[in-house]
């Protein structure tokens, strides 16, 4: 089933994320660093230092549901020639580019608005593709993953951060709480957006985790595939390539 950011509105999963991270974008990297108490910082830092094991140097990384840019400004430690971020949302790319002038890496970092299930790229084109908490809201999962698969180069490698579950005692019952009471309390609060954060818990218990998302993976055009999890199973870290 489609989980949906606004439920009473007629329009498909592709405007609805777009709608609301829009909405959310001026609050959305305070929001993240709060709510996540900063480890959000260090799960980025961590999926770029794996990718590093399977891609010393990329040349040129794409940066899938970039938002404003975080995972890229992590993915620039690899010292590639050029970063492209690609995003639905104006609004997140908006806040992403004035982020990128400030510290002077405009030309390095390019933020364009394109959709991860139609990328308007040629084939075998990037030596690295990333992705953090991107995958969850993609309204055709498999198209879009197909879509990255075929614009990164034969060898290339991929890096998807995504959130997953706990599922050890106390971990899960901590998490659930947390995830089901404190977190929409707060995001609703700061963002202002009614729907934003209670859609961020549902989604995440209805995608796909661990041993799943790596055959997903597989079926979608992947080889040697890995996964890592994080802080007891909150994230996870997906591996592979073409
Ligand atoms: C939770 S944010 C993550 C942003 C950033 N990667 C980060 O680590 O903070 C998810 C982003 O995915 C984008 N997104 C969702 N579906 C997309 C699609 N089909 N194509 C491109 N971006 C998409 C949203 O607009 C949003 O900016």
């Amino acid at each position: 089933m489609t989980v949906l950011p606004y439920k009473d509105q007629n329009k498909g999963k592709k405007e609805q994320v777009a709608n609301m991270f829009d909405n959310i974008s001026p609050r959305y990297d305070l929001l993240n660093h709060l709510l996540s108490l900063g480890i959000d910082v260090l799960w980025r830092k961590k999926a770029i230092r794996l990718l590093r094991k399977r891609q010393p140097r990329p040349d040129h990384i794409l940066d899938v549901a970039t938002g404003t840019g975080d995972f890229a400004l992590e993915a620039l430690s690899l010292k590639p020639r050029k970063i492209t971020g690609i995003d639905i949302s104006a609004g997140m790319l908006e806040v992403g580019r004035q982020k990128m002038l400030k510290r002077g890496l405009a030309d390095k970092i390019e933020m364009k608005q394109a959709d991860s299930e139609n990328l308007p790229f040629e084939d075998n084109m990037f030596d690295a593709v990333i992705v953090a908490f991107g995958v969850r809201n993609f309204e055709d999962l498999k198209k879009g993953l197909k879509e990255m698969n075929r614009v990164m180069k034969p060898g290339a490698a991929v890096a998807i951060l995504e959130f997953s579950r706990p599922r050890s005692f106390p971990f899960q019952q901590i998490y659930n709480f947390y995830f089901q009471q404190v977190l929409p309390r707060v995001g609703r609060l700061i963002s202002k957006d009614s729907s934003a954060y209670t859609y961020l818990p549902e989604s995440v218990q209805a995608f796909p985790d661990g041993r799943d998302f790596l055959k997903i993976l597989e079926e979608t055009g992947y080889k040697n595939t890995a996964w890592k999890p994080l802080t007891f199973g909150i994230s996870a870290i997906y591996l592979a390539s073409k």
